[in-house]
Order: C-alpha cells, then structure tokens, then sequence
C-alpha cells in the first residue's frame, strides 16, 4: 500500500519507517527542511535504538522517502496519518493543537480525490470529530474525506519493537459516515494482524481517551508507588521490597510500579494536564481531581530529591560538587522534555550547588536547555572531587556501577540513587553512604 506520515518527530518518523518495513511505500512529510534532509540521508535526527537500522534499510529498498512538500503528499497516496506533536500550550494544561490544525488545513484543500487522514497524535477527546469537519469543508473531494483515529502507544526507547509489536491496537472512526479506513488498516496492518494482535474498532471519542487514559493510569501508578514510598521513608520501610511484594499479585503487576524521581518526558506530565483540562471544558472536570494530586505527588519527588542532596552535603548545596548521571527523562533516549533529572540538576545549581552532569545520549539536547551547567564526558569526568554523587536515570551504565569504580575519583562517598537501581547494601558494605528515595 501506499501512505504518508505527517510529522517525523519519535512518533511520524518510526511510523513512517515501521509501515515501510512491513513492505508499503510511504512518504514521511515534515516542515522542517532539515529534518527531511537527515532522514533522506538515513540519519534519525534522535536517538532511538533500532531506528536507523530500519530506516536506512527501507530508503535502500526505495521503500520510504522524505518530503517537505504537501503537494507531492496529497499526490503520493490516498491514506495520510497525522503523528505531529501535540505539546502542552504555554501557561495553560490544555493541549496546544497548532501543529494538527496545520496539516489538515494544508492537507485538505489539495485531497480531490477520496481520502482517509488516520490521526495518530494524543489529542483531546473530540478534536477528531472536529478535524473531520474541518477537512470535509476544505477538502474538493468533501464528504469523500475521512477522518479516523488510531492513537499511537509506543514508548520512546522501544519505538520499533512496540510500532511493529504493540500489545493492541485501537482504531476509532466515524460512526456517522462509515468509511473505507477500517479496510485499509485492516489490509496496511495485515502481518500485524496474522500474530493475532488485537485490533479494536470503536467510535472517534472512545480511541482518543483509550489513549489519554492509558497514559493517565500510567502517571497514576507511578505517583501511587511514590507516595507510599514518601511513607515508606517516614517509617524507615522499603518501597523496593514492597512494589515486588505488591507486583506478585497478578492483578496489581509489577511493572510501572518503580518508585524514584518520577515521571517526565514529552508525554505522561502534559497528557494527564490536558486530559484534566479537556475534562474541566466538557463539565466532567470532578471525575480527574485525582491526577492533580498524581502531578502533585510527582512533583514532589523532584524537590525532595534537592532536599536529598543538600542534606547529605552537610545540610546545604552552596558550594558544594554535586556529580548528576543521567539527564535524559529515561533511559534509552536522549529526550530531555521535562526531564525529572535534569530538572533536578537545574534546581541544584540554583540552590549554590556546582553541578556536573553525565548522560551517555542526552548532552547535546540537555546543554540546549540548560546552557549553564557544566557537561562532563564520563561517568569519572562527573564524579571528580564529588561530594555526592546523585544517579538521576537509570542507564544501565550506571546500574552496573561498582563502589570501587568511583572511590579514589570522589571527594566524599556518598550515593544518592535518585531511581532505586543500585544495590544499597553493596555501597553502604563499602563504606559509602548510600541513600535511596523511599528506602528507608
Ligand atoms: C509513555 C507511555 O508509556 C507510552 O505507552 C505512550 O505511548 C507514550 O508515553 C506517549 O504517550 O507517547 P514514554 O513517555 O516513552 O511512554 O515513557 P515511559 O516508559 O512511559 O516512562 C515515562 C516516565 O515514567 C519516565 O520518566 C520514567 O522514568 C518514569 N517511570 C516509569 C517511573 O518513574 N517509574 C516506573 O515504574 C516507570
């Protein structure tokens, strides 16, 4: 088959080279000139492990090209997804729907012939219905215009594994004006199907809040973990040995339930803040209370993590060498959207602190953020004459850190392991002080 992919963010850039690896001939479309340009060269403009094996493998094959140019799009093939970026409006929790306006306004008035548009972008729920009419309106093709929604679950750091694997996929379309966008899936993710993957045809507005939902049940099994581990430190218990005890029951699940520093990164902290403001709009805004207290508790973490720090520093951060690893939001990507670590590093500085940061992806993103901290090139380089060293992401680099790795580089032994990935009792039977978040 053939499609275009609007958007070649993490979300349009796998998409587009995911659709070509499964042997249709797509065309991912961006604004940005230089995007393209990097992507046509087989180059990701990010990190993503897996990713510029696929893409290169698929420009080779003459399977995936690059464009900034919507005419050629409209021209390329009658089935377009949307996957543009749908970031937080600034000082507002509502959702910023520039970019998805965008497309279709450019989008629609060049469709004469039938087409489907096929949103992949985490939207508030409605806005699909809404697109649909704004592109019948401006498309000459009119009502042989279909908007459908096919919200996107990938996470960053296993973006082709989940693209090509997902553990279901969700389709939502118009009931009102039923189309051919359930066939062409159907036919487009035909090998997806053959593993018995479960695919769920359901109205516009259910697919947009499956997809917010998600996300918010996420943020909320997350803060959940947190905020029993802020008791877990009141009472000097473990949040560790309590979420594997927690995790054995099968209706709880141990996954997601890593209490730490918390969530960030482009998705889960402006997803659960737009779902509250779409809620407040459609007058159910009582029934999300609860994720003001989700964010609360998340960002908290954040400013407990400082108070952390200065307190193992003699009880204040002025002047002191903090060594900070890890900057990206998670590990595996070089994503510093609000990202819980760097976040912390910045409010470290702030505080009097000479902060030192490592990160083996995230350096460039993160120097663009926060220009004034200092970048180290290692783990070592970081740790220099530290007088805590605080693990912020829990690369595996830094799992596998050993207390002997780092005892003749540091001023004082100290480990503030802000994601509870290291083995406390090995640091503190070296000698060192070991601190975790909720670990007694
Ligand atoms: C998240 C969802 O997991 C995806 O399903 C979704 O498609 C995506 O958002 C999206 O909406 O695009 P992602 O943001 O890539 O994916 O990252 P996650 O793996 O969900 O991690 C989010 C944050 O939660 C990270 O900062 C991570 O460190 C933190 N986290 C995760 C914890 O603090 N504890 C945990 O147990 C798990």
């Amino acid at each position: 088959m053939r499609c275009t992919v609007f958007g070649t963010g993490y979300l349009g850039a796998t998409h587009a080279a995911c659709m070509a690896e499964l042997g249709h001939d797509v065309l991912g479309v961006d604004i940005d000139p230089g995007k393209v340009a990097k992507l046509s060269a087989g180059e990701v403009p990010f990190y993503e492990p897996g990713l510029a094996e696929v893409l290169r493998r698929n420009i080779e094959a003459g399977r995936l090209q690059f464009t900034t140019s919507y005419v050629e799009a409209a021209a390329f093939a009658d089935l377009h997804f949307l996957g543009v970026g749908t970031p937080q409006k600034k000082g507002e929790y509502g959702a910023d729907l520039r970019h998805v306006h965008s497309v279709i306004d450019t989008l629609a008035p060049l469709l004469d012939r039938p087409a489907v548009i096929v949103g992949k972008s985490t939207v508030p729920v409605g806005t699909a219905a809404e697109l649909g009419a704004r592109a019948r309106v401006l498309a000459p093709a009119g009502d042989a215009v279909e908007v459908a929604w096919n919200p996107e679950f990938l996470r960053e750091g296993f973006a082709v594994e989940d693209t090509l694997h997902p553990d279901r996929m969700v389709l939502g379309v118009d009931r009102d004006r039923p189309g051919s966008a359930e066939t062409q899936l159907r036919q487009l993710y035909a090998p997806l199907l053959a593993e018995d993957i479960p695919f769920l045809v359901t109205d516009l507005a259910t697919a947009e809040l499956v997809k917010v939902s998600a996300n918010a049940f996420l943020a909320t099994k997350i803060s959940f973990i947190n905020a029993i581990s802020e008791v877990c430190e009141a009472t000097g218990a473990d949040v560790t040995q309590l979420a594997d005890a927690l995790g054995y029951d099968a209706r709880i699940g141990r996954r997601f339930l890593n209490a730490g520093l918390g969530f960030g990164g482009g998705c889960l902290p402006k997803d659960i803040r737009a779902f509250m403001a779409r809620a407040g709009e459609l007058g159910a805004n009582q029934a999300l209370h609860f994720l003001r207290e989700v964010d609360s508790i998340n960002m908290r973490r954040r400013t407990r993590m400082v108070e952390l720090a200065a307190q193992v520093c003699g009880g204040s951060l002025l002047g002191a060498n903090v060594a900070v690893l890890g900057a990206a939001f998670k590990p595996e990507s070089d994503d510093v959207r609000d990202s819980p670590a760097l976040n912390v590093a910045g409010m470290m500085q702030l505080h009097g602190a000479v902060v030192s940061v490592y990160d083996p992806k995230a350096l460039d993103n993160s120097r663009r953020l926060f220009p004034t901290l200092n970048y180290a090139t290692s783990v070592a380089d970081a740790c220099e004459n530290a007088d805590a060293v605080l693990v912020l992401t829990e690369w595996a680099e830094f799992a596998a850190l050993k207390p002997d790795d780092l005892a003749g580089v540091v001023r004082a032994r100290v480990m503030v392991d802000g994601r509870n990935c290291l083995d406390a009792q090995q640091w503190r039977n070296a000698g060192w002080v070991y601190r975790g978040l909720g670990r007694g």
